[in-house]
């Protein structure tokens, strides 16, 4: 899912409560493993290098043209057509990426069911009828619409206008806004929880970073974040699915600091692996 396979197999087994002194990757950064990988030039090492490089020079191309790349930037405007290209991009792959059935593509390696049992355990943890903001919801299938079918009241957040046609489609039980998560406002502890699942991957870093704090503005006392982030730094475009697509992620550890940071300390994290990569799953709660 997401994006394709690009570092090394992680070695932990799937969701895998780590210790919470865990920061970065499992096996180092993806610098580290490219150093391990080494080898010849043909190796996979080699052309996980080349392919880091050519993402790199690509976003630096496609974002400002003339201009030194614009990973990792500050530049407001470079953000927001980051931001951009994304939401064009899930406009054009929305049934690529995920079926009316709830089905992903078959050459993401994604288990969907997974999402269940998530959505499940975040449930356990709240009362009926509490209120759960769902950040870049997609289509609404499987999490809005699991959620949903807990008995919570569920708010779907998406900026694509094709995902979110569809969510209204396929989860008339939520309630369903059009908005940039890295633009939007709520009011001040009125929601029991907030989950987000693979889309932060797709903001920009410091648009993220930002996020934090706003989410746990949002949350009432003891509220939680639920969310899929980054186990590895990374960030470029790639073609994906068939559209140009964005990412932006920091490490576990990093997100670890920044949440505890924005008063939302993490209760746990797990490695979901997919494929030959993974990201980290961590629930937070607002003290
Ligand atoms: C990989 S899909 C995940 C969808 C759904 N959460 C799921 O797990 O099936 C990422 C979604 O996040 C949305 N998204 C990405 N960046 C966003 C932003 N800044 N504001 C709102 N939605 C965003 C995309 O439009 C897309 O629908």
């Amino acid at each position: 899912m997401r994006r394709r396979a690009r570092t090394l197999r992680d070695k932990l087994t799937p969701e895998q409560p780590q210790k919470m002194d865990h920061d970065g990757c499992q096996q180092g950064s993806p610098k580290q493993r490219l150093a391990t990988a080494g080898g010849l030039s043909g190796s996979p090492g080699r052309r996980h290098e080349r392919s880091l490089r050519r993402a790199v020079k690509e976003l630096a191309c496609s974002i400002l043209p003339g201009r030194m790349p614009a990973v990792e930037t500050n530049d407001v405007a470079a953000r927001a057509w980051q931001r951009e290209l994304v939401r064009r991009g899930y406009d054009a792959i929305s049934l690529a990426y995920r079926s009316d059935d709830g089905e992903a593509a078959s050459s993401s390696g994604e288990d969907v069911g997974r999402y269940a049992g998530w959505v499940a355990e975040l449930a356990g943890l709240l009362p009926t009828g509490a209120s759960v903001v769902d950040l870049g919801c997609g289509a609404g299938i499987p999490a809005t619409g699991e959620l949903a079918g807990h008995g919570l009241r569920v708010i779907g957040v998406d900026f694509s206008t094709v995902q979110l046609a569809r969510a209204r489609r396929l989860v008339p039980a939520a309630s369903l806004v059009r908005a940039d998560m890295a633009a939007l406002h709520l009011r001040p502890a009125s929601v029991d929880a907030v989950v987000s699942f693979y889309a932060l991957i797709h903001v920009p870093l410091a648009d993220q970073q930002a996020l934090f704090p706003r989410i746990r503005s949002w949350l009432r006392p003891g509220g939680y974040l639920l969310a899929i982030v980054g186990a590895c730094r990374w960030t470029g475009t790639e073609r994906y699915l068939g559209a140009d697509m964005f990412w932006d992620h920091a490490d576990t550890g990093t997100y670890l600091r920044w949440l505890q940071a924005a008063r939302l300390p993490p209760i746990w994290h797990r490695y979901i692996p997919e494929g030959d990569t993974g990201h980290s799953l961590i629930l937070s709660r607002a003290s």
